[in-house]
């Protein structure tokens, strides 16, 4: 009896507790002016809930709170908001003090220069310099060969293998941008460069704690490597007579060039190359994979696409300008698969000082989760939301309607969206003209916060 009452006593007091501590918190936040929401526990905030409940996490606070609350996630008190039309302003007004709010541990690995990093004129200059390596007429002239070279290698052995899709579509993306930046290859570079690249990639995703062990701090010893083999690589090109059609020639050009960078700049711009392009071009087109494997009719429809630009060349002809141009449905095929599966959730920001928005106040250095998700699924936007159907694209007013975040929207938005369309659309080209495929295995897959096959994506590859 007695140890009943001890564990009674106990269990009281533990309830006292924690409903102290939450309603403490909940006080501590309750400065005038802020929207509704509740900031769970103290540091942890509702980090567990969100990630335990996913997109369900944001609908319910939305049946609660509204399109914009507040909450306390990933270690910061946020305001999330779900209404497109504040979103867009948002995305819009990074000059009233709207800036990108991404974690701590990203911003220091990826490097001071690195344009999420940057505000102002300096982002201006980082990005107009960036915009220069990637408009039509470089993946036209320089880009799009390398890319045709690479997804030709690439996708030449894969018949009658199992394959793991989720990891072959990361090697295409991170190795596809090597070719495209430096016309690395399978050299001695690219093998010490690859797997400090993955250690930087985990050590942006983890807490800034510097201890050893960390992800954080081999994140950080990555990218002091990585920087490391850059530099040289400048080195070498600045010695050498040789010309590059690659994006370092563009970044390292003397004469005519507008958008002169320091050595530090051009580092930083390469590592963000790398960075942007690698997990949203891999996950889209493994997800496109996925999609056509469960949808015969895209298949077939793809494929007819496909067909039609190979029987119009012979089989060394490579994908040219005019052939991605005539994609219509390939390009409908990637946004369906980015709409439907949400590759991106939505962006970050962060307040620089106290501001007033949607009639509340928020105070300086919150974060705002600008969450795009729910536009995907809207049902007015697009009818039968949950149905993948790459035709409701071909209408292409629905691409440049004001509530199309994919790429994002904005003073940031996607300044790589049609190179990372010309990567995806040559790779679907060598895959469908080529193979017939199955899943095996029954994999899962997971699709918050990021999507992802945590134990691979299997399929039996054949010659079609
Ligand atoms: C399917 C492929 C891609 C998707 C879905 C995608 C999506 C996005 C989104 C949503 C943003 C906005 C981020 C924000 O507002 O904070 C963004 C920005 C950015 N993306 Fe992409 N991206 C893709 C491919 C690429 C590629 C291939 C590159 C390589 C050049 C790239 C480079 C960037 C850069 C540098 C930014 C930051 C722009 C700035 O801050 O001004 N992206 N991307």
């Amino acid at each position: 009896m007695a140890v009943f009452m001890m564990v009674l006593g106990l269990f009281f007091v533990m309830l006292c507790s924690c409903t102290a501590l939450l309603r403490w918190n909940e006080v501590r936040y309750r400065k005038k002016g802020l929207p509704p929401g509740t900031m769970g526990w103290p540091v942890f905030g509702e980090t567990t809930e969100f990630l335990r409940q996913g997109p369900n996490f944001m609908k319910n606070h939305r049946a609660r709170h509204g399109s914009f609350f507040k909450s306390h996630i990933l270690g910061c008190p946020t305001i999330v908001s779900m209404d497109p039309e504040l979103n867009r302003y948002i995305l819009m007004n990074e000059a009233k003090g709207l800036v990108p709010g991404y974690p701590q541990s990203m911003l220091d690995i990826l490097g001071k220069c690195n344009i999420a990093a940057v505000h102002g004129s300096t982002h201006k200059h980082m990005r107009a310099a960036l915009l220069a390596l990637v408009c039509p007429t470089m993946i036209k002239d320089r880009l799009l060969p390398k890319i045709d070279d690479f997804m030709r290698t690439h996708l030449s052995s894969w018949d009658n293998k199992v394959i793991d899709i989720h990891q072959k579509t990361k090697e295409m993306a991170l190795l596809s941008s090597l070719k495209q930046i430096a016309g690395i290859e399978s050299s001695s570079i690219a093998q010490q460069l690859i797997p400090e690249f993955f250690k930087l990639v985990i050590g942006t995703l983890s807490l800034p704690i510097n201890l050893p062990g960390t992800n954080y701090r081999r994140g950080l010893r990555a990218r002091k490597n990585l920087v490391g083999i850059l530099r040289e690589l400048l080195e070498q090109r600045r010695a050498s007579e040789e010309s590059h059609q690659d994006m370092l020639e563009g970044l390292m050009r003397k004469d005519d060039n507008r958008y002169k960078l320091t050595d530090d700049e051009i580092i930083d711009q390469i590592i963000t190359i790398m960075y942007s392009g690698y997990e949203t071009v891999s996950t889209t087109s493994m997800m496109a994979v996925k999609y056509l494997h469960d949808h015969p009719r895209v298949l077939e429809e793809l494929r007819k696409e496909h067909m039609e630009i190979r029987g119009r060349k012979r089989a060394e002809d490579p994908i040219e300008w005019n052939d991605l141009k005539s994609m219509r449905f390939t390009r409908a095929v990637i946004f369906e698969t980015s709409r439907l599966a949400t590759i991106v959730n939505g962006v970050l920001r962060k307040t620089t000082e106290e501001m007033e928005l949607n009639g509340f106040v928020i105070p300086k250095g919150w974060r705002i989760y600008v969450y795009t998700r729910e536009i995907n699924y809207d049902p007015f936007l697009y009818p039968d939301p949950l149905a993948f159907n790459p035709w409701r694209w071909l209408d292409r007013s629905l691409e440049s309607q004001g509530n199309f975040f994919i790429f994002g929207g904005g003073t940031r938005m996607c300044p790589g969206k049609e190179l990372g369309i010309a990567e995806i659309s040559t790779f679907l080209h060598y895959f469908v003209t080529r193979y017939s495929w199955k899943e095996v295995g029954e994999d899962k897959l997971m699709r918050f916060p990021r999507v992802e096959a945590p134990n691979g994506l299997h399929i039996r590859v054949s010659s079609s």
